[in-house]
Order: C-alpha cells, then sequence, then structure tokens
C-alpha cells in the first residue's frame, strides 16, 4: 500500500507542483527586465512601471541667497518665485497665484517677507530694500514673531526650503 506522500510526489504530480512554484515565485518576485542599451530606454508611458520620463524633473538647489539674488525670483516672465522668511529663503512657485506679479501677496516675490509675516501686512513699507542691510527685526513684539514662526511652520509645510538669506556683502 503507497503511503500519502508516494501518492502525492507521483512524477506527474510533482512536474505540476513545480510549475505552480515557478509562477508563485514570478508573482511574488516579478522579473526585471532592464533595457540593454539607451535606445532601449522608452521616453514615453507605454505600460506597467518600465517608462521614463522624457526630461529629468527640475530641482532646487539648497543655495545661500543674499537680498540681491534672491530678487531675481520675484515671478516675473514665469521664473521660479522664492521668498525669505526669518533668514529661511522658500521655493514659493507652487503658490504662483498668490506671490505671481497678479497675486495678492505678489509684493513678498523676490523679498524678504519676514516683517509683513510678522505684522500680517503686505504693504510695500514691510520691505527693506534689497541694497540695505537685513532686517533685524528689533522692535518687533513676541506675538509678532510668534505669528511669522507660525508662517515660516506653514511654508515648511506646504513649500520647498531651497536656502537661507544671508547680507549682501556676505557672499
Ligand atoms: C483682506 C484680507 C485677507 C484675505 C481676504 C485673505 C485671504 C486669504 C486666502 C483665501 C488664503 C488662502 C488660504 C488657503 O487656501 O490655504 C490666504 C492665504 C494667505 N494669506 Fe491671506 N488674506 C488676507 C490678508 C492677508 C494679509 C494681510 C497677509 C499678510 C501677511 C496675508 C498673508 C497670507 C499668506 C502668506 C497666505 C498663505 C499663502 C500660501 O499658502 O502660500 N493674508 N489668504
Amino acid at each position: 500500500m503507497s503511503t500519502l506522500a508516494e501518492s502525492l510526489f507521483t512524477p506527474v504530480n510533482s512536474s505540476i507542483i513545480l510549475l505552480i512554484l515557478y509562477y508563485v515565485k514570478d508573482m511574488i518576485f516579478p522579473p526585471v527586465s532592464r533595457p540593454k542599451n539607451a535606445a532601449e530606454v522608452p521616453t514615453t508611458y507605454e505600460k506597467g512601471y518600465t517608462w521614463m520620463p522624457a526630461k529629468h524633473a527640475p530641482t532646487v538647489l539648497y543655495q545661500t541667497y543674499t537680498p540681491k539674488t534672491l530678487v531675481k525670483y520675484d515671478g516675473q516672465n514665469g521664473e521660479r518665485i522664492r521668498l525669505a522668511i526669518d533668514g529661511i529663503v522658500f521655493d514659493v512657485t507652487a503658490g504662483r497665484n498668490f506671490y505671481g506679479p497678479d497675486g495678492m501677496y505678489g509684493n513678498f516675490a523676490g523679498r524678504d517677507a519676514s516683517r509683513g509675516m510678522a505684522k500680517q501686512s503686505f504693504d510695500v513699507e514691510m520691505l527693506t530694500p534689497i541694497d540695505e542691510p537685513l532686517d533685524k527685526l528689533q522692535d518687533l513684539d513676541a506675538s509678532e514673531i510668534e505669528n511669522m514662526r507660525g508662517w515660516v511652520e506653514h511654508f515648511t509645510n506646504k513649500y520647498i526650503i531651497c536656502g537661507k538669506l544671508v547680507e549682501n556683502d556676505a557672499i
């Protein structure tokens, strides 16, 4: 009389079990097909995950800015938009509706917005001329400083930190 193991592992059953294991392995560890040369790398979406974007997504480098270099990022001519709060430079291009040339807070684009954020005002008087030393904010009271830090938190959660702001003659 044959044992259970003998009746399970007949040559036919064993082949079927091996075939099943082979397909299950492919399901758990799908084979990766890598392009062999540049011509094989797809540039458009086809199916699955074997596609590449036509060009690299824009990257933002962490840099040191001065008021004079930051002002170039005022969003004019569709360029990127950056602003500083409390010495931290944010790339706020994603908020173009707010900071673009026609945006409600367009004054802050390319500038140190610390005082305006602290005092909750987008008046031009809140901005320090770009050829003057950085605003030290020494006259602000504790609640204004706290308000500014609240904005730093909001911007940190929403935008890209891309640098720090230093005096014009520091670099
Ligand atoms: C007339 C008064 C104001 C109105 C009606 C108003 C309206 C708004 C609205 C609707 C948003 C968008 C909120 C969201 O979608 O998350 C916003 C965001 C904002 N507001 Fe105002 N606001 C006013 C005054 C001010 C003032 C005086 C400042 C000065 C600092 C200011 C600074 C901001 C900033 C920095 C944002 C965030 C934008 C961002 O997330 O990039 N707002 N405001």
